[in-house]
Formats: C-alpha cells, sequence, structure tokens
C-alpha cells in the first residue's frame, strides 16, 4: 500500500477522534464532542504538589477508563505530578486518551528506587490510544546523564546503572501522542517498538546539546510511521529509525541541537536489519552533527531501501548528508567484511544551506556490496570553513546512481547503473525489498 492512501485512512481516523472541546473536571457521561468519561487523578486521590508519589492515583484513574471506551484519563493543569516507573498497560477499551494539562515529573533518580527499570512511563498493548494535551513531561535526566559511561568522559563508575527511557510505547497499533513537551529524558525520550501506526504530531523534544543518549524519538519494528511538525533540540538524535521500520514519513520537523535524524546503526554483529520506504520532507537543521545519516556496520546483512530524504535545509550542519557502510562506534577499527546491509534507491533532493565543514554529502559504500540507485538532485550547501571555497564538498565512493543540477560535484564519481538496471522512477511509492 503507498504512503497516501495509508496516510489518508490513518489522518482520517485520527480526525475524527481528535479532542474537540473543554472537558469536565470530574466524571460526566458521554458529551456532545464525542469524549466519553473522563477520570481526573486528583478525584483518584493524586496530590499533584511535586514531591508526592503519585503513581497510586494514576494506575487507578487508568484502570477505570481502560474498560470504557473513549474514556479519559485527565491530568489538570496547574498542578505537579511526580511519578515513579510506571506501566500504563492494555488491552483497553477503544479509544482511550491520557490527557495531560499539567506537568508530570519523575520522581527518582540513579541513586533511588527498587530495581531497573528500562522505561519510566511506558506504554504497552494498547490500540487506538492517544497521549495528548499541552503539559510537560519531564523525565529530570540531569541526575542520571553525569553518572552514564561514555569515552569521552573523565568520571564514569562503571558499575551505574543504565538511565530509563522516557516514554516507551511496545506493542501498540494505532497512538497517538500530540502537543507535548517532553524533555530532559533520562535516555531515548520517545520510543515506539512493535507498533503499527503511528501518530507524533507537534511534539516540543528538548535537552541540553551535551546530554548523552536523548534521542529524540526511537522507532524500531514500526510500521505507519507519521512524525509531523515537531522540534527536536537534545543531545543525541533528533529521530532514529532502527531496524523493522518501514512507511515512515517525517514532515516539517525541526532539529538540533543534536545529531541529526539517521537510520540505523544497522547489522551490528552480523545481524540483519530491514529499513524501508523511509519520507523525510521539509527537515530543518540548525548547528547539528549530522543531517541525515544512514549508518550500516560491516558484516550485517538485509536491506535499506526506498528512503527519500528532501527539501531540507541545513544550518552550520557538520555533516549534512552521509552513507556510510562502514560504520564503526569502537575504539579499536572494525575489521573489513564481505556482508553488509544493503543501501538502494536513495533520493537526496533539494537540499540547501551551509555545512559548518568542507563537507555536504559523504557516501561510503561497501566494496562487495555497493548502494544502488542512489540519486542526487539540486544539492547547494556552502561551507563556511574554507574561506576559499564556497560551496561544500560531495564524496562518493562504491555508489551507483546519477546526479543532477548539484552545483558542487567534487570527488563524487556515482558509477551509472548497468544498462537495464538503471531506469526507475524514484519518486515511485517505495515497496518492500527482497528478502525483508
Ligand atoms: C577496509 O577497507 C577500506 C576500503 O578499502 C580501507 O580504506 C580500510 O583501510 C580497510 N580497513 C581495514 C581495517 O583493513
Ligand atoms: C524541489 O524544490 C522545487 C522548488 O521548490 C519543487 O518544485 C520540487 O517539487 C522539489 N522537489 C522535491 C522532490 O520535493
Ligand atoms: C530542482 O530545483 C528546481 C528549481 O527550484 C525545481 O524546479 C526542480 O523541480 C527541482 N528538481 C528536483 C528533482 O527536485
Ligand atoms: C538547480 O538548483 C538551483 C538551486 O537549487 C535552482 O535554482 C535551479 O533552478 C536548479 N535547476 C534545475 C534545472 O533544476
Amino acid at each position: 500500500m503507498g504512503y497516501m492512501l495509508v496516510f489518508c485512512m490513518l489522518s482520517t481516523f485520527f480526525s475524527m477522534r481528535a479532542s474537540g472541546g473543554a472537558l469536565s473536571s470530574s466524571s460526566s457521561s458521554n458529551n456532545v464532542h464525542g469524549i466519553g468519561e473522563v477520570f481526573n487523578v486528583m478525584m483518584e486521590g493524586a496530590v499533584g504538589d511535586g514531591r508526592t508519589d503519585d503513581g497510586e492515583a494514576f494506575q487507578r484513574a487508568w484502570l477505570h477508563a481502560c474498560r470504557i471506551p473513549s474514556a479519559v484519563v485527565l491530568v489538570p493543569a496547574g498542578r505537579k505530578f511526580s511519578l515513579r516507573p510506571i506501566v500504563f498497560a492494555g488491552p483497553c477499551a477503544s479509544k482511550l486518551q491520557l490527557k495531560v494539562e499539567g506537568t508530570i515529573v519523575a520522581m527518582e533518580g540513579p541513586g533511588s528506587g527498587t530495581g531497573d527499570h528500562k522505561a519510566w512511563l511506558e506504554f504497552k498493548n494498547l490500540r487506538d490510544f492517544a497521549l495528548v494535551g499541552n503539559g510537560v513531561i519531564n523525565g529530570k535526566g540531569r541526575r542520571w546523564w553525569s553518572q552514564v559511561c561514555r569515552p569521552t568522559m573523565k568520571r564514569c563508575n562503571p558499575g551505574s546503572k543504565e538511565p530509563p527511557n522516557g516514554l516507551v510505547f511496545q506493542n501498540c497499533v494505532n497512538v497517538r501522542v500530540s502537543n507535548l513537551r517532553i524533555r530532559d529524558s533520562p535516555k531515548f525520550h520517545l520510543t515506539f517498538t512493535n507498533c503499527d501506526g503511528v501518530r507524533a504530531t507537534g511534539l516540543l523534544i528538548t535537552a541540553p546539546r551535551n546530554s548523552p543518549n536523548t534521542d529524540g524519538i526511537h522507532l524500531k519494528d514500526c510500521q505507519n510511521v507519521f512524525i509531523l511538525n515537531c522540534r527536536i533540540r537534545t543531545g543525541d538524535d533528533c529521530v532514529s529509525i532502527q531496524t523493522g521500520s518501514s512507511l515512515v514519513l517525517i514532515e516539517d520537523i525541526e532539529c538540533g541541537p543534536g545529531h541529526g535524524i539517521s537510520v540505523g546503526s544497522l547489522g551490528k554483529s552480523r545481524s540483519k536489519a530491514c529499513v524501508w520506504g523511509i519520507k523525510v520532507d521539509r527537515a530543518t537543521f540548525d548547528r547539528t552533527t549530522n543531517g541525515f545519516r544512514i549508518k550500516s556496520w560491516q558484516g550485517g546483512s538485509g536491506h535499506a531501501h526506498g528512503i527519500m530524504f528532501l527539501n531540507a535545509k541545513m544550518n552550520k550542519v557538520e555533516k549534512p548528508v552521509v552513507i556510510d557502510q562502514y560504520y564503526c562506534d569502537s575504539a579499536t577499527p572494525c575489521a573489513n567484511e564481505t556482508s553488509a546491509v544493503a543501501i538502494s534507491e536513495i533520493i537526496i533532493a533539494n537540499i540547501t544551506g551551509r555545512s559548518s565543514s568542507m563537507m555536504a554529502v559523504d557516501i561510503k559504500c561497501s566494496e562487495h556490496v555497493p548502494c544502488r540507485n542512489v540519486v542526487l538532485q539540486n544539492i547547494t550547501v556552502t561551507t563556511e570553513s574554507n574561506k576559499d571555497k564556497s560551496t561544500a564538498d560531495i564524496s562518493c565512493w562504491n555508489a551507483y546512481g546519477f546526479i543532477t543540477n548539484i552545483t558542487s560535484p567534487m570527488s563524487c564519481s556515482l558509477k551509472p547503473e548497468p544498462a537495464g538496471t538503471g531506469l526507475f522512477d524514484p519518486y515511485r511509492n517505495p515497496t518492500r525489498p527482497l528478502g525483508c
């Protein structure tokens, strides 16, 4: 199924259930807006003073609402609710909403609490669920960041606990996360794993530029994902797309600071990875290390296929576009291997702005599994790092494809596709690659 068809189906579905007006603060029967009974966490005993553990009240509100179609769990404005790691589990009746108008803060730092939690706020086994509102979700990550072991750090406790991710969605169908401000997560801010039908819209996700592993949105094994109108400023990837993800549309995103949007890393430890049908349209990157990046380890298998990166603006981005089949983040160099995650039908078009290095596009493909059908069109990136040169470099290694209208074709020699294989419409709807 093509993007547009999926998109229309999902947007119809979601626009029908967009919240339609004021919610009463106490329980009420179905109202004209189609919003069902409202369970205000205050009515369930939450204190909302920013210190008291309100987990039990949230859990009670959730359990009540979960049974009733179109119910709403309301986290009211003007109060701050403190939560330990908590699981909001389904299955629930359809069209459940968690509406956050107030502030939710994390209670536990690395020194407190019982047991290891991989997630702070976990949502699992939900269908037709929406997390919405104009409130704030603050993971208080600062307490964790100084403990995380990073090669660049002077002080680091090797026995320290792995920080939890902030908001974690697992095993879901048709979920929406809208309009919230999500900040300072101990690790990734918002993750979706094994979900079909995701809409993340109008989100503002922030963490300091030097906070470790604070990816904005992290996807793994998800299909039909729409990330629209989001602003993400963190210390790591703005959006990270991992294996098993397909039909992902990212539009009108503002990234930076951070590491940009990335597909991968794929194929680590000789694993098989499949990612296909990714489109990033109208992104702006401000002072990020990368703009758009596809990275894979040597020795893996599988395919990254049908990926478009269009209409992007770069402001002082170190490496605006990177395709790297030699990704390796270990201290010692990774050995060269003969297998790799294949990369094909990659379209990079209409990229403008400034690079903070000499580089505009850097493509390094495997000698044994070269990149196929790479299309570069309308790329005009200037550099500010060298006064004698105004256009940044485009470099290509072991890639096949074609180039049109590039103001700086320096060391890029995309090899022409062999006769009979070079004709493809780069803008057709993507399809699942063979073997995936
Ligand atoms: C791997 O291959 C690349 C490309 O041929 C080469 O530049 C690099 O030195 C090799 N690395 C090792 C560790 O052999
Ligand atoms: C590139 O930009 C031009 C001019 O704004 C626009 O007409 C064209 O559709 C864009 N190309 C893509 C692939 O989006
Ligand atoms: C390249 O840019 C020109 C002018 O902005 C536009 O007309 C054309 O559609 C663009 N080409 C592509 C492939 O986006
Ligand atoms: C080439 O790109 C430049 C800069 O984006 C644009 O102004 C021009 O119209 C493009 N030309 C073609 C033939 O696409």
